[in-house]
C-alpha cells in the first residue's frame, strides 16, 4: 500500500477481533514512528507498551470514574457524559494493545514531535491491515504522578498520545471531512 492509499484508507477503529498483535510487528510499528520529524532532531519519544485485555479493561472502568468526576457542564466533553457513565463502553474499545507515546523530559515540542510519531505509527498499521485509535479520554488518567508511577513510567515523561491497536473487526466508514479552508494562495 503506497502512503497516498494507507492515508485515504486509515480509520479510527472502534471494534477489534481478540487476535493479538505480536511483538515483531509492534517493533516494527514503533520503530517507524521514531522515523517521523522531530524539532531539533530531539526525537523526544518513548513508548509504554500495554497488552493486557484484563489491565487495559480495568483501566477504561477507572479512566471513566476520572472523567465522569471531572466534567464540568460547560465543558465541550459534557456530550459524553452518557456514554462515558455506560457499562457497556470502553475507552480502548477491547483493543488488545495500547501504546503510550510519551514526551522525554528537557525537549521543547514534545506534543507535536510524538503526534508526528504517532501518524506514522498509525498509517504504518493500517499499511499492514492493522487498525488504531487515538486514546485521548486516557491522557489525563495517565498523566498522574501516582499512576505514571504504578505503571514504571518515570515521573518526568509526559503522556503525550496514548492509541490502541488490534485487528479490525469489521469495516470503518469513513468520517466526511470538510473542504480545505485555503487562507491564502499568493
Ligand atoms: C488527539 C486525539 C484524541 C482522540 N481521542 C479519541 C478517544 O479518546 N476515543 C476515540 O474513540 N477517538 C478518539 N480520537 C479519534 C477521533 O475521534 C477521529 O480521529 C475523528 O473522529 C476522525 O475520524 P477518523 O480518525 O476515522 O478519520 C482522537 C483523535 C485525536 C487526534
Amino acid at each position: 500500500m503506497d502512503v497516498m492509499e494507507a492515508i485515504y484508507r486509515r480509520r479510527s477503529v472502534r471494534a477489534y477481533t481478540d487476535q493479538p498483535v505480536d511483538k515483531a510487528t509492534v517493533e516494527a510499528l514503533i520503530k517507524a514512528a521514531t522515523h517521523a520529524p522531530s524539532s531539533m532532531n530531539e526525537q523526544p519519544w518513548a513508548f509504554a507498551v500495554i497488552q493486557e485485555p484484563r489491565k487495559l479493561a480495568s483501566w477504561s472502568e477507572r479512566i471513566k470514574t476520572h472523567m465522569l468526576k471531572r466534567l464540568k457542564p460547560d465543558s465541550p466533553m459534557a456530550k459524553y457524559r452518557k456514554m462515558l457513565s455506560s457499562p457497556d463502553y470502553d475507552v480502548f474499545h477491547r483493543a488488545g494493545t495500547l501504546i503510550i507515546i510519551c514526551a522525554r523530559p528537557d525537549t521543547h515540542n514534545g506534543a507535536e514531535d510524538c503526534s508526528l510519531a504517532a501518524q506514522n505509527l498509525m498509517l504504518a498499521a493500517c499499511s499492514m491491515g492493522l487498525g488504531t485509535c487515538p486514546i485521548g479520554f486516557a491522557r489525563l488518567w495517565l498523566s498522574q504522578a501516582r499512576i505514571k508511577r504504578s505503571l514504571g513510567i518515570p515521573d518526568v515523561y509526559v503522556p503525550v498520545f496514548p492509541v490502541v491497536l488490534g485487528y479490525p473487526s469489521g469495516e470503518t466508514p469513513p468520517v466526511p471531512r470538510r473542504a480545505p479552508e485555503i487562507l491564502l494562495w499568493q
